[in-house]
């Protein structure tokens, strides 16, 4: 029988190897009906994920990053590609004449002790205000109460219209960041015995929580 990510993350303690959390996939239907999956980040895909952030637009690079960057950085690279702990990176896909095309990405980190969710997601230009960024963000959340989460946060540009109306009308609230004034932080209070239209997620529910480090 097939380990639930609570008991792979139990296994492995903080440093997750190549391969652990590949079994954890979730398929999420699109509002074009096109189905789109959502997996961990593995080492392999390194290049591709480059390539992604390569292909941005100049603004959603700036955006999803806060910096005028063409590629994450090494360091960065290096964390994305190795979950663990934790602090996690998923990736969404299509199928493009049978290969797997990024057209999304998302990194996520939960604070036990505080049960916080900070998350930072972004989704190609080309394909972005199609609810792709909606269906994505309510996966967020699936994993945010799954792990436990009370609180699911993000920090955005304050002239980042989409991602607020995003975050707007998935009823977060917003407050100014005394230590960043660029930035907005959108925040919402999870319901840990809402429903969660998430059905990899669901199956683990609470069990879900990770230990603090
Ligand atoms: C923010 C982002 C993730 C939104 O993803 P998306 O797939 O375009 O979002 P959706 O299509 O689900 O749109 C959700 C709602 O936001 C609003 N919206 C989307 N784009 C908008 C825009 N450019 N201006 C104003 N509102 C916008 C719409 O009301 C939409 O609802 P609707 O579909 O009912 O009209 C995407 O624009 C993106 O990747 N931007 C670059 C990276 C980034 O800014 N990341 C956020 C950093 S935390």
């Amino acid at each position: 029988m097939a380990n639930t990510l609570h008991q792979t993350l139990r296994r492995v303690g903080a440093v997750l190897g190549p391969g652990d959390l590949s079994q954890h996939i979730d398929i999420v239907r699109l509002r074009d009906g096109r189905s789109m999956t959502l997996r961990f980040v593995e080492p392999d895909d390194a290049a591709a994920l480059q390539h992604y952030f390569h292909g941005l637009s100049v603004n959603s690079r700036y955006n999803r990053f806060l910096a005028a960057i063409g590629e994450l950085p090494p360091s960065e690279l290096e964390k994305t590609l190795h979950s663990g702990g934790n602090a996690f990176a998923i990736l969404a896909t299509l199928k493009n004449g049978g290969v797997e095309t990024i057209i999304g990405e998302a990194r996520y980190a939960f604070d036990p002790v505080a049960s916080r969710f900070e998350f930072g997601l972004s989704i190609d230009d080309h394909l972005q205000g199609q609810g792709i960024g909606t269906v994505l963000l309510s996966n967020l959340q699936c994993r945010a109460v799954a792990l436990g989460a009370s609180t699911i946060f993000g920090d955005t540009l304050r002239s980042n219209d989409a991602m607020q109306a995003l975050a707007r009308k998935a009823g977060y609230t917003f407050a100014a960041l005394p230590s960043d004034w660029r930035l907005v932080r959108f925040e919402k209070s999870l319901d840990l015995a809402a429903e969660v239209p998430c059905a990899g997620w669901r199956a683990h529910g609470r069990e879900m929580v990770v230990e603090a480090n």
